[in-house]
């Protein structure tokens, strides 16, 4: 019997109807793999997976990462949650290491764009909702790419971007100190191809608001450029906006799609519980690490 789903928007996400022991029994994981690649976002309602649960879940479709992700330039690294589930919410006593580094999420972005191997793809499950904002969007990079004229996709594939953790994270954080700046400054930046070939044969546009600027372009023109192109991935045809109610479970692909938090009360306490699938591929066998120099802080 083929899974049962429903449309959530016409090119963006798709509701699947299966219970959480077949879902957990890894029966259906090739064609939730293959649909999440079609689809970009998946939706399970009344699931409530708790966090073994939901580490289960995460197996039976990929590599589970565990710890280790994120690493400074001066050596730190920061673990990606306990055994797998990292506390998503903005609130340090939840979690100390990585609340300072979600108000990016509020802006158009890619995980993980600091790899060569940015990830798979996430499983996230509410635990605390705001009562007010809050909603995921979603936007399907696959079909922004496919919509662009010939000839634009083929200026386009000719082109890399340099993805920075500063470019990620400023325009969230006007009022920021100069120690913060140093510390995103601090983090390896990476040079990705604007066009990802998959080895689907399909491709997708790497956007993402890490993306500084186009290698080797006049900073005017590539200013423009990521813009009129973020612009044009994130119109409401390519976009699903997501209400969450407690007991969700979404997936969302992270290799073929953006994702971002609309404004909610930071007083609320919201909190998800995440999951985060290694990547299989890199955006190209030449992504290259870009070590910057590291800058001085006046005190
Ligand atoms: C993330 C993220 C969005 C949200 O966890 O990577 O972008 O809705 N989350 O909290
Ligand atoms: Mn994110």
């Amino acid at each position: 019997m083929p899974l049962s789903c429903i449309d959530l928007s016409p090119r963006m996400g798709s509701e699947v109807k299966i219970t959480k022991s077949e879902l957990m029994s890894g029966r259906r994981a090739s064609e939730i793999r293959a649909l999440l690649d079609q689809r970009g976002i998946l939706l399970f309602r009344g699931l409530a997976p708790d966090d073994s649960e939901l580490r289960a879940i995460a197996r039976t479709l990929g590599d589970l990462r565990i710890g280790a992700a994120k690493r400074t330039a001066d050596g730190k690294t920061l673990t990606e949650g306990e055994e797998g589930i990292l506390k998503v919410s903005l609130d340090e006593t939840v979690n100390p290491e990585y609340a300072r580094f979600l108000i990016g999420n509020h802006l158009w972005h890619m995980d993980g764009t600091y790899e060569e191997i940015p990830p798979l793809a996430t499983l996230f499950t509410p635990f605390r909702l705001s009562k007010t904002g809050g909603d995921t969007m979603f936007a399907n990079t696959y079909a922004a790419f496919d919509d662009l004229p010939d000839g634009e996709k083929a200026e386009l594939e000719k082109l890399r971007v340099v993805h920075t953790m500063q470019a990620a994270l400023f325009p969230a954080k006007r009022d920021c100190t100069p120690e913060e700046f140093a510390v995103w400054y601090s983090y390896p930046q990476r040079l990705h191809p604007l066009v990802w070939h998959h080895r689907s044969g399909r491709k997708s546009l790497v956007l993402s608001t890490s993306g500084a600027y186009v290698e080797g372009m006049h900073p005017a023109e590539s200013h423009d450029l990521l813009q009129r192109l973020m612009a044009h991935a994130t119109q409401e045809k390519y976009t699903y906006r997501h209400k969450w109610r407690m007991g969700d479970l979404v997936i969302w692909d992270n290799t073929g799609a953006m994702h971002r938090v609309m404004p909610f009360d930071r007083e609320s306490g919201r909190e998800f519980h995440r999951a985060t699938l290694n990547g299989e591929e890199s955006v190209t066998a030449t992504s290259d690490r870009l070590v910057p120099a590291s800058i001085r802080v006046s005190a």
